[in-house]
């Protein structure tokens, strides 16, 4: 299973101050030395964290792979075909959240969703679709030709008991396996920490997991390398 590293709250806390230190871009290019596989950044429509000299010069310096998390709208499309990542990720995004809350609804937004693949894809761009572990919602992106699924992990995240958790792990399994026959690349992230990922790693045939909030903490208080180091021992 491989492991990219999401560095918007680096951005998030360069932008505290308006300044240009802690530079993601730099960190990013660190957490590549320490073995991630990926660097991952949600350009928002606010520009709340990453913004488009973060996500240009991304394209430019990283040797892993880029993959931008993005709202299925013209301007940022319009960004992406220019940049070209190797993954753009469509979220859902709403002006007033924390953070993403939940997977994209792909049925109720069918042609603003395939409208948006067949873009990327014209310019060589694979496209991923956030959605819940829902089946309903996998055959929803096969039928639109979306070239894998990030499957929702909040849920599974914030499970407050045991039972809850085991359940939706259960879920996220089955919908894994369904996505897989179906021949769609499968990654997952929301939440994953340095406890949860443990159970997690029973899923089998994920291909990447996209973990941001729980690495930055740690690396706060222990060093990127170790903060890095530590998650990739655990994933392996
Ligand atoms: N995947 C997607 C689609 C996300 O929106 C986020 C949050 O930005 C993540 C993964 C990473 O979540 P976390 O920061 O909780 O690890």
């Amino acid at each position: 299973m491989k492991f990219t590293l999401n560095v918007d709250h680096v951005a998030t806390l360069r932008n505290a101050r308006g300044e240009q230190q802690p530079d993601p871009v730099t960190f990013a290019l660190m957490a590549e030395q320490f073995g991630v596989d990926g660097i991952v950044v949600h350009l928002r429509e606010d520009r709340r964290h990453v913004n488009e000299r973060d996500v240009r010069l991304l394209r430019e310096m990283i040797t892993t792979k880029l993959d931008l998390e993005m709202a299925a709208v013209d301007e940022i499309i319009e960004i992406a075909c220019d940049i070209q990542p190797e993954l753009v990720t469509l979220v859902p995004e709403k002006r007033q959240e924390l953070t993403t809350e939940g997977g994209i609804n792909v049925i109720d937004n069918l042609e603003q969703i395939r409208n948006a693949i067949i873009r990327l894809h014209e310019k060589n761009i694979l496209v991923s679709l956030f959605v819940e572990p829902d089946i309903e919602q996998i055959d929803a992106s096969h039928g639109i030709d979306a070239d894998m699924i990030e499957i929702h992990t909040g849920t599974y995240a914030n499970s407050k008991t045991e039972v809850e958790m085991f359940l939706e792990l259960d879920r996220i399994k089955l919908a894994v396996e369904h996505a897989k026959k179906l021949g769609l690349g499968v990654n997952a992230g929301h939440g994953l920490n340095y406890a949860n990922i443990k159970d997690f790693l029973e899923v089998e045939g994920i291909d990447e997991v996209s973990i941001g909030q729980a690495v930055i903490a740690r690396s706060i208080f222990v060093g990127l390398e170790k903060a890095i180091l530590e998650m990739r021992s655990l994933i392996k």
